[in-house]
């Protein structure tokens, strides 16, 4: 037990706290990490406001100027406390088989072995804060309850703003309703009397994101930040949500959700996996470029997507966040300008740089104008300039710093956003970050083929969360951090759910595979991006239509440079040709590296996958 632990406190749930199983696995909690304080969050205003207030008052959060940036707050966090940590991050189920290669392992009884003690009394001093979410809207079929108990009131707030929190959580679970139960500690116990002397606690050295599938759990210790720490998003949303996706018929996916609607009124729904850091925010919110007058684009999620086959054999899909936990490099109002309009109040901003009249900066946001301020404190809290940063090359913002804001904030938003029925895929889009090789856009032959395209996913790392830059890294179906289990059993399960789909007689969503980065001999991106992929998601629709014919690749079905939309756009046929050629040595070369992935994921590999890169070798070969 640790030194600082007191004696437990006893548990005093609110009265409409009805679920005795709830009730008794916080008791269990508050026995075990000893908090000074038990705070069961309602998720009212007056509750946010006041959390914020502590914030302010503890030095966590600085409020910005109200003029700028309407109730908003800057954290800074710990420098050694910036990003999710895929290295410590665990799942322990009871075979290693089943989290399989990609996934670090530890049988549960061991890593509970080495968590309790960790646990005990790991809150003394602080408050744990009882914090009810729906993931989902709530009482939706397709949502599901988590409680997520936190000595951090800085997760509370941000849990706010990401998902429907608060009392209407406990009327959905009743008395018997399930819930993943989540165990959030920063990890940093304060010995009786001791002041908390930090703004940002939480544990230097030891860090543990853990994950039991099998009972459901979700334990972690010694991270505040994000996805380590917010534990709806990542480790429920995805890592735990993907293994009850996998028993009971179901996808949980590391995609946006956009509705895109033509002139006419004729709305399609298309779900997007892109890797971290690759541009799902900005494509979520994507305004359409000159040449597509009455298009319009409308934002359903932005980072994960639920999707439940119907009876009907069509795939609906709902957002289960509330919010975005975006990066805020590179955000200005040329690449996203609804996420900038999104940005004006109610706003956490975590790790970007402090302007000198109370507002926020970051690398990426003078874009538009050019300006960059002459004086800022940067998110470690230094003084920064644009001469210390030509000088020493350090950055205003955080490479991986962010804002945390409603999803009601978003002047795109989808208006069934919040409908408990989701809405129906039209179309899935596959997308990494690639300076060469893979097409601009390619559309899978058959559902099999989109597998093998998001089975072989791979991207160039970035800044962001990542440390070498530029290396290509698989990352299938951008879930590579994210799969709760077994990445071969994964694959298999989206072969199976399209199989089940077909027996319904109804038909598949398309599968397409893109890349916005292809670069040319000079190194320079060709293809524009942003708004400009509204060119590309248009020729989808028109494939959906039966409307473009494309052309048959090794790679897939690709458009020929008639089929696009060039109204407004500077673009020759020759630089189409540099972002979708196929270069058969290239592509020599990555069908090895298919190989090395493919031997790496080789048990429980489907069969079909396998025979899938033959029919592509031959068709290269040929
Ligand atoms: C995220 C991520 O924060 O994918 O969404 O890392
Ligand atoms: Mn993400």
């Amino acid at each position: 037990m640790n030194a600082a632990a007191p004696k437990a406190l006893q548990v005093q749930a609110p009265d409409y706290v009805k679920n005795p199983q709830l009730i008794a696995w916080v008791s269990e909690m508050v026995a075990l990490c000893k908090p000074a304080k038990v705070h069961w969050c309602d998720g009212s205003q007056a509750e946010y406001d006041a959390l914020c207030q502590q914030l302010v008052d503890a030095g966590t959060f600085k409020k910005l100027n109200p003029a700028k940036r309407t109730n908003s707050f800057l954290a800074c966090s710990d420098p050694s406390d910036v990003a999710r940590v895929e290295d410590r991050t665990f799942i322990c189920c009871e075979k290693e088989e089943d989290a399989g290669p990609t996934n670090n392992w530890k049988a549960p009884a061991e890593m509970r072995g080495i968590l309790n003690p960790l646990f005990d009394g790991c809150m003394a001093g602080r408050t744990m804060y009882v914090v009810p979410f729906s993931m989902g809207p709530l009482g939706s079929p397709i949502a599901h309850i988590g409680i997520e108990l936190s000595d951090s009131a800085y997760v509370a707030v941000n849990m706010k703003i990401m998902t429907r929190m608060g009392r209407a959580v406990y009327d959905v679970i009743g008395t018997d309703g399930e819930f993943v139960p989540c165990v959030h500690t920063v990890g940093a116990p304060l010995a009786e009397g001791q002041a908390d002397t930090t703004s940002w606690p939480c544990n230097p050295t030891t860090k543990y994101i853990v994950h039991y599938p099998e009972t459901r759990e979700i334990w972690s210790y010694g991270s505040g930040y994000g996805g380590n720490a917010l534990l709806g998003k990542k480790c429920f949303a995805l890592r735990i949500a993907s293994t009850m996706g996998k028993t009971q018929g179901w996808l949980a996916e590391h995609m946006l959700i956009l509705g895109v609607s033509n002139p006419q009124g004729k709305k399609y729904h298309v779900a997007a996996a892109f890797p971290s850091a690759c541009g799902k925010t900005n494509f979520s919110m994507l305004v359409p470029p000159t040449g597509f007058d009455g298009w319009k684009v409308t934002t359903i999620g932005d980072d994960i997507a639920w999707i439940k086959p119907q009876a009907d054999g069509s795939l609906r899909a709902i957002n289960p966040e509330a919010g975005y936990f975006g990066v805020a490099p590179g955000t200005n109002m040329l690449t996203n300008p609804n996420c900038m309009n999104s940005l004006d109040k109610d706003v956490i901003f975590t790790n970007v740089a402090l302007t000198d009249d109370g507002d926020v900066w970051w690398e990426g946001m003078e874009k538009d104008t050019g300006f960059v301020p002459e004086h800022l404190i940067d998110w470690q809290g230094k003084d920064w300039s644009p001469a210390i940063a030509k000088e020493t090359g350090a950055k205003a913002a955080h490479p991986n710093a962010r804002f945390t804001v409603a999803a009601t904030n978003n002047p795109a938003l989808d208006e069934a956003w919040d409908d408990p029925a989701g809405v129906k895929i039209d179309a899935f889009i596959f997308g990494g970050r690639r300076s060469t090789t893979v097409p601009l856009v390619t559309e899978a032959r058959n559902w099999t083929e989109g597998v093998y395209m998001a089975a072989t996913m791979g991207s160039e790392t970035t800044a962001a969360a990542f440390g070498a830059q530029g290396v290509v890294r698989r990352d299938p179906f951008a879930m590579l951090p994210f799969a709760g289990y077994n990445m071969s059993h994964y694959f298999q399960h989206w072969l199976d759910l399209g199989k089940q789909v077909e027996s319904t007689g109804a038909a598949l969503p398309k599968i397409f595979k893109t890349n916005w980065f292809r670069k040319d001999a000079e190194g320079k991106f060709v293809w524009p991006g942003y708004g400009e992929n509204m060119r590309v998601l248009k020729w989808m629709i028109d494939r959906i239509e039966g409307q473009a014919q494309g052309q048959d690749t090794a790679f897939g079905v690709a458009p020929t440079y008639g089929e696009i939309n060039w109204t407004g756009l500077d673009f020759s046929a020759e630089q189409f040709a540099t972002v979708t050629g196929i270069d058969k040595a290239a592509w020599a070369e990555e069908m090895q590296l298919h190989t090395t992935h493919f031997a790496q994921l080789a048990s429980g590999m489907p069969q079909a996958l396998l025979d899938t890169k033959a029919e592509l070798e031959k068709r290269l070969a040929a």
